[in-house]
């Protein structure tokens, strides 16, 4: 069988730069970012402008779309640009050009007002493992509560790929990601990172099984995190209809560095020394 044919956009960032050698070793892939990236297929350009951007898509089988704004406090004007118009036009880029499938990199933003005021999500974020009540009821993919501009344009996203698929019928997976940064051992720093953990190994696979599911797998939401034993967020619906097998577990162990200074958690903006929001 031929390989399939993937652009990733924002294929230069983080995610793109992780995933990218294993997905390399199955797929032919080009990327559309802002900048080159040396030793694959670039094609620079920005998301905000459809008609510069058409000619990536062309002969694509699937556009893995990375490419936005992924900072939880990003201002509304670069939401808009970024991951508003920019989701558009991925989706009106692919559709023009014959794409059968979209994987969209949504975020647990999009839900992210869950663990910021509910018991025991809260709980979870907070450290106070003790207080969790067990069994937890994991978040679904069909709730949305988003904590900040970029959760609201990440499920306009998601609402924009629906739209697209039932109207246009493109194949359109999300993933509401975790959390991936360049090194791994972040996540033990920080309540919030043993829930929100997605090893670099288990987004490559994630990816890889998105791009190859059947086609009998139309339209999807789900969680992307590792088997995280202090997850908030479910996983059935990945490994369901995407076949996703997370490896890796961040575990229950935290690392907090009292003396560390203010650091950056996905959830919660700035925290401070032992994990105290500053
Ligand atoms: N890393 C995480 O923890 C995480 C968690 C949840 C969701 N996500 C989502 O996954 C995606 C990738 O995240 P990342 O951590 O690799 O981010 P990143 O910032 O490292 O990479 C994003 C890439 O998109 C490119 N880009 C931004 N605006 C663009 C535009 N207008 N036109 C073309 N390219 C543009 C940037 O140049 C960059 O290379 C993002 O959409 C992000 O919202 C990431």
């Amino acid at each position: 069988m031929a390989r399939k044919k993937v652009l990733i956009t924002g294929g230069a960032g983080t995610i793109g730069t992780v995933t990218r050698p294993g997905l390399s070793e199955r797929f032919d892939l080009s990327i559309l970012d802002l900048k080159e990236v040396e030793g694959v297929e670039s094609h620079v350009g920005d998301i905000a402008d459809v008609e510069a951007i058409r000619p990536a898509f062309e002969g694509k089988d699937v556009v893995v779309h990375l490419g936005g704004d992924p900072r939880g406090q990003a201002p509304w004007e670069s939401v808009l640009r970024n991951n508003v118009v920019g989701t558009r036009n991925v989706l009106e880029a692919s559709r023009l050009a014959g794409v059968g499938r979209v994987v969209f990199a949504s975020t647990n933003h999009v839900v992210g007002f869950y663990p910021e005021k509910d018991e025991s999500y809260r709980a979870v974020f907070d450290g106070r493992f003790g207080d969790v009540r067990q069994p937890m009821e994991l978040l679904t993919a069909q709730q949305t509560r988003p904590c900040c501009l970029y959760g609201v344009s990440k499920g306009f996203g998601e609402l924009m790929g629906s739209f697209y698929h039932d109207l246009y019928g493109i194949s359109f997976i999300a993933l509401r990601i975790g959390g991936v940064l360049c090194e791994e051992g972040w996540e033990r720093r920080w309540p919030s990172g043993l829930a929100m953990f997605l090893s670099h190994r288990d987004a490559a696979q994630l990816l890889e099984r998105s791009i190859d599911a059947p086609a009998s797998v139309g339209h999807a939401v789900v969680y992307g995190i590792s088997d995280n034993t202090m997850k908030v967020h479910e996983l059935d619906s990945a490994r369901r209809l995407l076949g996703y097998r997370p490896q890796d577990d961040a575990g229950v162990d935290l690392a907090l560095d009292t003396d560390a200074p203010a650091y950056y958690d996905i959830a919660h903006g700035w925290l401070g020394p032992g994990g105290k929001r500053v």
